[in-house]
Formats: C-alpha cells, structure tokens, sequence
C-alpha cells in the first residue's frame, strides 16, 4: 500500500513536471491567432508530415485548457463571440455544430489531453471537431457513374437482387422525398464499411498480419458515409417515426452484414457495390427534382463546404453531385474487394484504395 502511493505520487510528481514542459516548448506554427496558446511537440510533430498542414492552410495550437470544457461550451463561446473576446481566446471558440453542447461548466484536465484549437489559413476558426482542415478533399467529379458489375455468377445474382429487392419497399416509403430518403438510407450506408473494417481487424489480430490498409480503406468509407449524414440532417429533419425505423434498420442490418460478412466476404463486398450503385441513381433522381424546381435548391450547408472544400456559394445541388461521386467511388471500391476474393486472393494481398474519392 505504501509503495503504491509512493509510486502515485512520483508519477504525479512526473506529469506536474515533465507534462507541461512537454506541452508547452515548441513553437506554433504560422502564428496562432491566440495569444494564450501554446505549440506542442504533437503538433509539428504529426502535422509536420501532413501536406496541407505543411502548405500553411491551417494551423494548430493546443491550448491549456480542458478539452471537455471547451467541446460542451462551444455553443456559449459562439453566443458571446463578440461581447467576450477573453472568453472566446480561453475557450477556443469552438461553433456548437462541432460536436459541442450548451454546458459552460469546465472541467479540470488532470489527464494532460489537451484541446486543440485549429485555424484555416485566413485565421478564421476551424468548425468541426468531427473532421479536421487535412482530411477534406474535393470530389472527383469525373468519375465515370455509369459503370455496372454485370450479375453472372450465383452469388452475384444473389447480391443484385437482394439489393434491387430492397429498393422496392425504400420506394414506397420515400416517394420523391428525396432528402429525407438521402439522409435515412445514409444511416445504412455507413453500416458495412465499419463492420468490414472491424472484422479485418480482428483477423488482422488473429493472424497475426497485415492487412494491406484495408481495414483504413474500409473506415474510411464508413466515416465518409456518416459525414454524408452529417450533411443532409442539416437540411432534413427525422420525425420521431423515422428516427425508430433507423434504430430498427441498424439493428437488423447491422447483424445481417456481420454474418454475410463471416461467411462471405465476397458476397458482402458485392451487395454493396449494387447498394452503391443505387445510391448513384437515388441521387441522380435527386438532382432531376432539383433542377426542376420540386426540391428547393437551398444554399449549401457549411459543414459541406469545408469538408468537400466547396466554393462559400455553393447549393445543395452541388452537395448532392459530390455526394454521388463518392458513391461512385465506394461501388468501385467494393466491387473491386469482391473481385479480389472472386479471383482467389484476400484483400491483403491487394494494396488497398486508401484516400479512393
Ligand atoms: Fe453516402
Ligand atoms: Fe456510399
């Protein structure tokens, strides 16, 4: 007992020490737009290797202040921006849309894990904690939409009408809402790269070995997916019925996808692919509404713009058409995994589309 509190209090004596020298020397760089902050060696050290960091589009400082503090202020921080600048400089200034709630009581960091303050290029306050300046990108809106894997063998057809059985039920219930149609089927489309992904990883563990970044590749493709969410909740609400068939749907896809994935990796990879390649009608039906005028072409929401780096005037219909390049990119991501397994390989033995949009 008595060494376990000796030990205690050495490592405190540790982290009281060493945890702020550590967090404190290096420099920021390009100039945090605050005066309070304080550059860590996380900061150069994992930002340094990154190229849009090292292009000085943003910058980063950590700032000595909780970081549950900051993230549940966020929303006051943005009421008082202008009324309180000292409050804005000791929070951060976080926006209440990044992952923030309304409580403005600050918590004490005695763990040493910091909250970080990022900034674009022009100074201005990064947004979103979900997501940072380095992983956005601009969606290649080349990419061919009219590419289809042909059903041949059983297993394809399997996988095709399975899919294009459960669009018949998805039409009926949506009709032309196409919003609200985009936003309940992306809770589903942000299922299979996650379970995938954690299923890779588990064999990765078992086995021993590598998995040739797909497990990367297929998280990626889930947290795409879930920013796609993110993105059309903003300009579609769900009534309390639709919020109960999501917790439905998941519960029941979600263990679907587990066991076809189990016993079928290439089965599973080619049920997404068609799923993708609906996605890619669904939103091509979107856009025709739009342009005709029954959806309203409503400006773009910010969350978009930053993630997809878009232009500040952009319009929804801009967000549906890099929406669908991404759905593109997931089809040819996924028929290609089950073309792996349909040619004798594991993914492994392919490097994996990391960063494919
Ligand atoms: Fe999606
Ligand atoms: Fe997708």
């Amino acid at each position: 007992m008595m060494m376990s509190r000796g030990a205690t209090r050495a490592a405190r004596s540790v982290m009281g020490h060493v945890g702020p020298r550590f967090f404190s020397t290096a420099t920021v760089r390009g100039g945090a737009a605050n005066g309070s902050a304080t550059g860590v060696v996380g900061a150069s050290g994992l930002l340094g290797v990154n190229p849009f960091m090292g292009s000085e589009r943003t910058t980063v400082a950590w700032i000595r202040f909780p970081v549950m503090g900051v993230r549940k202020e966020s929303t006051v921080a943005l009421g008082d921006k202008d009324e309180h600048p000292e409050k804005q400089a000791q929070t951060g200034g976080a926006s209440g849309a990044a992952g923030g709630g309304g409580d403005d009581k600050a918590i004490v960091s005695y763990w040493g894990v910091e909250p970080a303050k990022v900034t674009k290029e022009d100074g201005t306050e990064w947004r979103w904690h979900c997501f940072r300046p380095w992983e956005t990108y601009q969606a290649d809106l080349s990419i061919d939409l009219k590419k289809h894997h042909a059903p041949v063998t059983f297993l394809d057809k399997v996988a095709y009408w399975t899919v294009k059985s459960l669009r018949y039920p998805t039409d009926v219930f949506f009709q032309r809402r196409y919003g609200c149609r985009a936003m309940m089927l992306e809770t589903v489309a942000a299922v299979p790269g996650m379970v995938g992904g954690m299923l890779l990883h588990f064999q990765s563990l078992r086995r021993f070995e590598h998995s040739g970044g797909w497990i990367k590749t297929l998280l990626e493709e889930a947290e795409n997916e879930r920013m796609h969410l993110m993105t059309f909740m903003e300009v579609s609400k769900p009534r309390w019925y639709e919020r109960a068939l999501v917790v439905a749907v998941q519960g029941i896809f979600f263990n679907a996808y587990f066991l076809a994935y189990l016993a079928s990796p290439k089965l599973a990879h080619r049920v997404v692919g068609y799923l993708e390649e609906e996605a890619i009608h669904s939103y091509t039906e979107f856009l025709k509404e739009l342009d005709k005028g029954t959806i309203e072409n409503v400006p773009a929401p910010a969350i978009a713009i930053d993630y997809w780096r878009m232009p500040p005037d952009s319009t929804l219909r801009d967000v549906v058409m890099v929406v669908r390049a991404d759905e593109a990119h997931h089809r040819d991501v996924n028929h290609f995994a089950s073309d792996i397994h349909y040619q004798g390989h594991e993914l492994k033995s392919s490097p994996a589309p990391l960063g494919y949009h």
